[in-house]
């Protein structure tokens, strides 16, 4: 195993919107995460939890942060929510309680040596915003997330130093209410549809990382969306085909358009064959050219690849591909049928690397996993092979194919309610004593892979080891 770099950046991440609770503590809104309405994952019978409480980290931060600090942490990725600031969304002014909590947060982080990395809009927007002007379609909406973006970095300038505009942009795109607080309307095509939130989302990013740059050119900003390299089911040509197309759209594209500042010819040809005509002003085009110069890191989120292959009867609602999603027979999955590729990763952080030449930082990457609480202790070996087998593979990627690697933070530090509100999915390295509707004492307990990764990071990466006491 190869040296990883002095600096890099091991942590986790969380969602604040996932995990705070307090839902109308101090003046908060409510927000999408909120007001959603859950649609069970494909295959599943979950049950959900409200977001009253989650894994009331609003209360218990102190604790949580601690706990990071515990296990030497250098950096966390946390959100800011948004509804917390602008309850509405449309504010003139922000909701100081909402700032002076997240200030708070960030001086306890800095307490336990913990750089703080904010994510500036996370499933969190105003629930307002989305039922009176239908999210990030309409583009109100991005002139309300710029000015909420500027009222928390000039509050925070100096105190924040790395940025991510948009959990998951691209995910936007996909018909994620949660993700661009829209719905399509029903006198639009689902590719009007698609363009449109494209290009609406890739303004409110553009616009945000001049805001930021404007405010505090030293801070450090990327966009961000989850990746997935798209396998082809077999080596059939037509299979190879799709699977290109299908990468090209859900992973490429905002990608494309962040960092080299243009709607790519790809998406240009697909919107001409299909007769579609967006809404994107010349001063548009101009600010997302020029905030791709200004970006300086590339942050993705990693699970899982995914396989596709070429079908008459497509599964899906996008006119782009002709193909289905598959299981790849060689993979093995959690329980919620998400795919295990550690080998994924290293492909990802290549061909990102290459595509891109920026300095990449996985800020999510991590396993679901119904853990099971038993005398105070939970054997989550699951987990720490997943972690030990993707962190390899990053180590492979920087020593061996020399992609620029910044740092990983692991998903998550403690448990939280899952995009789809489902408290037995847990992530994290504590385990938080609560089911779905039973509150219990809501208490921390470590988890075996918390002493295993803070080895890990003691280490600086080089003991991988899945044997630890416990
Ligand atoms: C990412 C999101 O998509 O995946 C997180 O940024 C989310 O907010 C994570 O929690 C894991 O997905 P899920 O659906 O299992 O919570």
């Amino acid at each position: 195993m190869s040296e990883f770099p002095k600096n890099f950046l091991w942590g986790a991440a969380i969602s604040n919107v996932q995990s705070e609770g307090g839902y109308l503590d101090d003046g908060k809104g409510l927000n999408v995460y909120d007001t959603l309405v859950v649609e069970p994952e494909i295959g599943t019978t979950t049950v959900y939890s409200s977001t009253d409480v989650a894994s009331d980290h609003y209360h218990r931060y102190v604790e949580d942060i601690g706990y990071m600090g515990e296990m030497g942490m250098k950096a966390c990725r946390f959100s800011i929510v948004w509804s917390r600031i602008h309850p509405n969304g449309n504010e003139s002014q922000p909701n100081q309680k909402g700032l002076e909590f997240y200030d708070k947060m960030i001086s306890e982080f800095k307490a336990n040596g913990v750089e703080p990395v904010v994510s500036l809009v996370h499933f969190d927007m105003p629930d307002y915003l989305s039922k009176k002007y239908n999210g990030f379609l309409n583009k109100e909406v991005i002139d309300l997330y710029v000015e909420h973006v500027r009222t928390v970095v000039e509050y925070f300038k100096g105190k924040v130093k790395y940025w991510i505009t948009y959990n998951e942009i691209n995910t936007a795109a996909w018909g994620d209410y949660l993700v661009s607080g829209s719905k399509k309307p029903e006198n639009m095509s689902e590719d009007e549809y698609f363009s449109q939130l494209t290009v609406n989302v890739a303004i409110a990013h553009a616009k945000a990382v001049m805001t930021i740059k404007n405010i505090d050119p030293i801070a450090k900003v990327s966009g961000m969306t989850t990746h997935s390299p798209v396998y082809s089911s077999s080596s059939k040509p037509q299979d190879v085909f799709e699977a290109d197309l299908v990468s090209r759209f859900n992973y490429y594209l905002p990608l494309d358009i962040m960092y080299f500042g243009v709607l790519p010819h790809y998406f240009l040809q697909y919107m001409k064959n299909k007769n579609v005509n967006i809404d994107l002003s010349d001063d548009e085009i101009k600010v997302i050219h020029e905030s791709s110069a200004k970006l300086d890191y590339l942050a993705f989120s990693y699970y899982q690849s995914s396989a596709v292959e070429f079908s008459e009867n497509k599964s899906g609602k996008y006119s782009f591909t002709n193909s289905s999603k598959v299981r790849n027979t060689y993979l093995k999955a959690n329980e919620w049928g998400w795919q295990i590729d550690p080998l994924g990763l290293r492909i990802a952080l290549n061909n990102l690397y290459d595509r891109y030449k920026k300095p990449l930082f996985i800020v999510e990457n991590g396993i679901g996993i119904d853990d099971q609480l038993v005398d105070g202790k939970v054997y989550d070996d699951a987990r720490i092979e997943y972690y030990s087998k993707h962190i390899e593979n990053i180590n492979d990627a920087m020593s061996k194919d020399g992609v620029e690697v910044m740092g990983y933070l692991a998903w998550a530090p403690f448990d939280f309610l899952s995009s789809h509100k489902e408290m037995r999915k847990r992530y994290g390295f504590l385990y938080v004593n609560r089911t779905r509707d039973d509150l219990k004492d809501l208490n921390r307990f470590k988890k075996k892979s918390f002493y295993w990764y803070k080895r890990v990071i003691e280490s600086n990466g080089q003991n991988l080891s899945i044997e630890i006491d416990y």
